[in-house]
């Protein structure tokens, strides 16, 4: 495995790399979600390359850039151990420097569910993934379904900038329990974290409602939405809403499937879920 800051040594490694090549970008602090996507990236490229990187332009100013996890020896003894090929770990000088002023906005949809909340985040996330897959030019790149909305820009801004490389959304790994993994996760107090499994068992049971024929959007959040008030102490919900998955429109009522996702603070702590309501 070698380990790259400079992004020309790097951009030199990659020319002798064989394709294709796979791409997992990440902010550190890695768990089993991470994994899931390097093993992923794995079985489909010949050669894996795993950017760590705390992104500060997607953190508001309110935001936990400064406490954000990191954790770089652990993150580099596990990449070793899954043979990862090459992993780039930037300075934030070398990424943004100072005349820095080229931004992507993915117009739309970075407005909605988490752009009400976090304004300029997608602004921040899509600059820092455009730079990152220009400089690693991969075949492939790998992305967590637990930020559905994330990956769904990430798309549209692939298309829309005719780039020739293929997103892959990789299943939400799950704690025993059902909290879906999450570098801030270790934020939780004791409590909070054993109540924080009520989040996934609200959208389980949106689905169920789903499955015994209710479609009304409106009656689906609304259970959501009490089970969690009910069930989580300290929580307030930012949003609890009910989309179309690519287009992220909302549904009065949902036909064959449909994007509940959730933002609800639990304690101190922010934290966002969904899942796919289908017809099994
Ligand atoms: O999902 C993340 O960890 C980040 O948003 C990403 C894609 C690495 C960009 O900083």
């Amino acid at each position: 495995m070698k380990i790259y800051n400079n992004i020309e040594q790097l951009r030199e490694a990659i020319k002798n790399a064989e394709r294709p090549i796979g791409l997992v970008p990440t902010m550190g602090f890695l768990h089993q979600g991470h994994l899931a996507l390097i093993n992923q990236a794995k079985k489909y490229n010949k050669t894996v390359i795993v950017t760590i990187f705390v992104n500060p332009t997607q953190f508001g100013p309110n935001e936990d850039y400064e406490k954000y996890p990191r954790d770089i020896d652990h993150d580099i003894n596990l990449l070793k151990s899954l043979e990862t090929n090459f992993v780039f770990i930037p300075e934030r000088e070398s990424l943004y420097t100072e005349n820095h002023n080229t931004w992507v906005n993915v117009e739309k949809l970075d407005e909605k569910l988490e752009g009400h909340f976090r304004p300029n985040h997608f602004k921040g996330v899509a600059t820092i993934v455009l730079k990152l897959l220009n400089i690693t030019t991969p075949d492939n790149a790998y992305f967590g379904q637990k930020d559905a909305q994330q990956v769904q820009i990430i798309k549209q801004m692939v298309a829309d900038l005719n780039l020739s490389i293929k997103i892959n959304s990789i299943p939400t790994v799950r704690e025993y329990d059902g909290l879906a993994l999450s570098s801030r996760n270790v934020y939780l107090t004791k409590d909070e974290r054993k109540s924080a499994k009520e989040i996934y068992q609200s959208l389980l049971l949106a689905q169920t409602l789903f499955e015994k024929g209710i479609n009304n959007a409106e009656i689906i959040k609304k259970n959501v939405s009490d089970h969690i008030i009910k069930n989580i102490k300290n929580s307030k919900i930012d949003y609890v809403s009910i989309t179309q998955e690519s287009s992220l429109e909302d549904l009065q009522t949902i036909k064959d499937s449909a994007l509940l996702s959730i933002a609800v603070h639990v304690g101190k702590t922010r934290l966002i879920d969904n899942l796919i309501l289908s017809k099994k």
